[in-house]
């Protein structure tokens, strides 16, 4: 049986779009839905041209109680039966109570060399500190931040004069082969690391 992934957005969606192209007739999961916290989320527009269902769990609803937040987006989840969670340009943290809930089953993508840059600007990040290299990871998510297993890691050079816009263009292109990838092969239950340099 195939696996029923869930995608969770908070922007633009071409992870999400990425993703969800990717599942063909012979890949080992299919999308279910797409959760957005952000009702303009661009993202929503490019699920319902996919013939994707997508949902709505907007986080300012419950002001500052994060475990209702939680509980509200899990029950959406719930009820779409899902079995994987990719959360794909997803800007919330998820707290210990959720993600244990669902662990071993939460992948994020994350846009650095993990464990380098773990949080955000990390483009802007690894031009200050004068890297030469840059790129992307896909972990499994835990309670602490940006720190789970890491289940693929993609590289791109950090060129003479890049500025965070141009660098994050970079790695945006290669987090849409990178995720993909990934998440066909832990469809099967595969963890090894993809790791591309
Ligand atoms: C991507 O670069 C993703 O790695 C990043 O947000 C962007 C979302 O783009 N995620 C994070 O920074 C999470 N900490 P998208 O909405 O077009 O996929």
């Amino acid at each position: 049986m195939k696996k029923r992934v869930a995608i969770l957005i908070s922007g633009g969606g071409s992870n999400m779009a990425a993703l969800i192209d990717s599942m063909d007739p012979d890949h080992p999961a299919r999308p279910v839905l797409v959760v957005s916290n952000v009702p303009e989320a661009k993202g929503l527009l490019r699920a319902a041209e996919r013939g994707v269902p997508a949902a709505v769990v907007d986080h300012r609803r419950f002001g500052r109680d994060r475990a209702a937040f939680e509980t509200a987006l899990a029950d959406v989840l719930a009820e779409a039966g899902t079995d994987i969670i990719c959360m794909a340009g997803f800007m919330r943290i998820l707290g210990a109570g959720f993600v244990r809930r669902w662990q071993g089953r939460i992948l994020n993508i994350h846009p650095s060399l993990l464990p380098k840059y773990r949080g955000l600007d990390t483009h802007a990040r690894a031009i200050a500190a004068r890297d030469t290299e840059a790129g992307c990871t896909v972990h499994e998510v835990t309670p602490d931040l940006d720190a789970g297993p890491i289940l693929g890691q993609a590289r791109v050079p950090v060129l003479p004069g890049d500025t965070p816009e141009a660098l994050a263009a970079r790695v945006l292109e290669m987090e849409h082969s990178l995720y993909p990838a990934v998440l066909r092969r832990f469809a099967t239950g595969d963890t090894r690391p993809i790791l591309w340099s």
